[in-house]
């Protein structure tokens, strides 16, 4: 079982800590949480206790605070078993037997605790917290405990706008990441002060899932998706378009940043929230998403082309709305590019998914039809829709896919939900890049670098699991679209 020690920081988002709490002990994780005195202004050790049902921290030197029936914890190194009392009162009453004899409960639970961490996660991290760690202070269990630890560390800020974009919070922020900390950075919204800005913490489930990759120590790469589909403009106030609601891209999406992937995703129109935790570049036309593919397409490992793109377009595009009222309209139409095979010569290195729908004749003849798509489009790998079922159709939450291999392989999913398919998609390619280590906050040996130091070249290659704060610019935007982060 892995094992993360929690801690938390002084923060409004310390109520997001309960939740944290839940989902790491959902996905079996054992969780031990340290948190500073201010922390506790925000929610009760006992509230954390009960979630992870593992004593909590507060103070340097005083007892953990725990659920008060039935403790009994075994220090696996100090042969220590710790007893609480039945009573109703916090670990005051504990008393700590066996290895050095009796003495008291401090230290011995969070010490153990990190010892014997894969993980700490800080959420949330604030300015002070950040500071006191980056400078080598440790007056509170919390920044103890990260300066005591040699384990990685994740770091989950929280803080008012101005705050997160200081230059000593962000001198601070380099420095950690420079000796081998990770950041999940703040999110942009509305803030507890009443302010609009970057500086709200990541949702739990975005930490879970930066979580997950650091205990596996797999990043995988750098994973392009399309999804929805684009609109080609009659007039200023109609177009072309096509049912796609973007679920299917969006759950490559979703899957593809859980296995560890760094998310990019071209959206055209969609009828459904995009995932968090990845980047979003909204596109409209079939134009638009093809510039945008050939400027970002050198940058990835993986594309997954599910976008619906129109197959034609209206010739032209009328600059004013065209007036109603007459007995017919004409609108012509001319072909769209194949934007998909319009980057076969630039994939060396790089694996290609795309999808294809397929509209009868026999389900051999529709397997034959995406082969040839396969071999034309130049895919390593091709998935094929089953629109004909009834389970299988836009906007569900269900599909059928065939997934149809370059090298000749068929493998047939059967009905899964589309983020349960899009990770067996995804599950079924080669790994694009090796494993990366996880990096530790303390270099274990005095002095050693950091085992990796972060890209100046290439600001998504940073230690940051997703964002680099507020100064990242990683790509410039397409022509016609903005570059923005899923909402939180
Ligand atoms: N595609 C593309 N550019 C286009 C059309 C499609 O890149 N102009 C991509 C799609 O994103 C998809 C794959 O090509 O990954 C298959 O699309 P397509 O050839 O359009 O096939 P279907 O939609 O399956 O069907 P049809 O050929 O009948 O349009």
């Amino acid at each position: 079982m892995a094992r993360v020690v929690l801690g938390v920081a002084g923060s409004i988002a310390a109520y997001k800590s309960a939740e944290l709490v839940r989902l790491f002990t959902k996905a079996g994780i054992e969780v031990t949480v340290v948190m500073t005195r201010a922390a506790t202004e925000f929610i009760t050790p006992l509230t954390l206790a009960t979630l992870s049902n593992r004593p909590v921290t507060v103070e340097q030197f005083g007892p953990p605070v725990g659920p008060t029936a039935g403790w009994e914890l075994s220090d696996s190194s100090g042969g220590a078993v710790l007893r609480v009392a039945e009573s109703d009162r916090p670990m005051e009453s504990a008393t700590v037997v066996g290895g050095e004899g009796p003495r008291s409960a401090s230290g011995i639970e969070h010490i153990r605790a990190t010892r014997e961490a894969d993980l700490i996660v800080v959420a949330p991290a604030t300015a002070n917290l950040l500071g006191k760690v980056a400078n080598g202070i440790c007056d509170d269990a919390l920044s103890t405990t990260l300066l005591a630890s040699t384990v990685p560390v994740l770091f989950c800020p929280a803080m008012n706008t101005r705050m997160w974009e200081h230059p000593a919070v962000r001198a601070n922020v380099r420095q950690l990441m420079e000796r081998g900390a990770q950041f999940v950075d703040p999110g942009t919204g509305e803030l507890a002060c009443g302010e609009y800005g970057a500086g709200r913490m990541a949702e739990p489930e975005e930490i879970l899932g930066a979580v997950r990759r650091l205990l596996s120590g797999v990043r995988r790469g750098r994973l392009l998706v399309t999804a929805g589909g684009t609109e080609e403009p009659i007039d200023p106030v109609r177009c072309i378009s096509n049912r796609s609601s973007g679920k299917m891209g969006f759950a490559v999406a979703e899957a593809g940043r859980d296995l560890g992937y760094d998310v990019t995703v071209i959206h055209a129109a969609t009828s459904t929230p995009p995932p968090s935790g990845v980047t979003l570049l909204p596109v409209r036309t079939a134009e638009e998403m093809g510039n945008a593919l050939h400027h970002l397409h050198a940058d990835f490992d993986l594309l997954v082309m599910a976008a619906a793109v129109a197959d034609y377009r209206p010739r032209r595009a009328h600059a004013v709305k065209l007036p109603s009222g007459e007995a017919s309209m004409r609108v012509d139409l001319v072909p769209n590019p194949d934007l998909l095979a319009s980057l076969r010569g630039q994939r060396e290195g790089k694996l290609t998914v795309g999808f294809a729908l397929e509209w009868g004749g026999t389900p051999r003849e529709r397997v034959a039809r995406a082969r040839r798509k396969l071999q034309e489009k130049g895919c390593d790998l091709i998935a094929l829709n089953n629109p004909l079922e009834s389970d299988s159709q836009f906007g569900g939450d269900t599909n059928r896919i065939t997934l149809l291999y370059a090298d000749g392989r068929t493998r047939e999913l059967g009905l899964l939900s589309k983020y349960d398919a899009a990770r067996a998609l995804l599950d079924g390619l080669p790994a694009p890049r090796p494993i990366a280590p996880v990096l530790s906050l303390v270099p274990t040996t005095a002095g050693a670098k950091p085992k990796t130091k972060p890209s100046t070249k290439n600001p998504r290659r940073t230690a940051t699991p997703r964002r680099s704060g507020p100064s990242a610019n990683p790509q410039k935007p397409p022509r016609g679209g903005s570059r923005k982060k899923a909402p939180r």
